[in-house]
C-alpha cells in the first residue's frame, strides 16, 4: 500500500480522544448548529469533536499545517 515507505506501523492520529472506545464516532444534528460550528481535524482538541485552537500548538511543535473544518450557513 501507499504507507509501505514507513517500514513498520504508521503513527497514530488519535493520541487521547475516547481511547477506551473501539472507534470514535460523533454525530451532530444540523439543527443544533447555529451560524457555524468549528470541528477539530488535528485530534488534539480538549473539546473534540469541536476545535479549541490546540492545532496551533501542534503545528508549531511539529511543523504541521492542520486546521479545523468550519461548517457554516450561507450568508443570504
Ligand atoms: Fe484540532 Fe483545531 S484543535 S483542528
Amino acid at each position: 500500500n501507499n504507507l509501505e515507505f514507513l517500514k513498520g506501523k504508521p503513527s497514530k492520529v488519535n493520541l487521547s480522544v475516547k481511547k477506551t472506545e473501539g472507534k470514535v464516532v460523533d454525530t451532530v444534528d444540523m439543527e443544533d448548529i447555529g451560524k457555524q460550528a468549528v470541528f477539530c481535524r488535528c485530534w488534539r482538541s480538549k473539546k473534540f469533536p469541536y476545535c479549541d485552537g490546540s492545532h496551533n500548538a501542534h503545528n508549531e511543535k511539529c511543523g504541521d499545517n492542520v486546521g479545523p473544518l468550519i461548517i457554516k450557513k450561507k450568508e443570504s
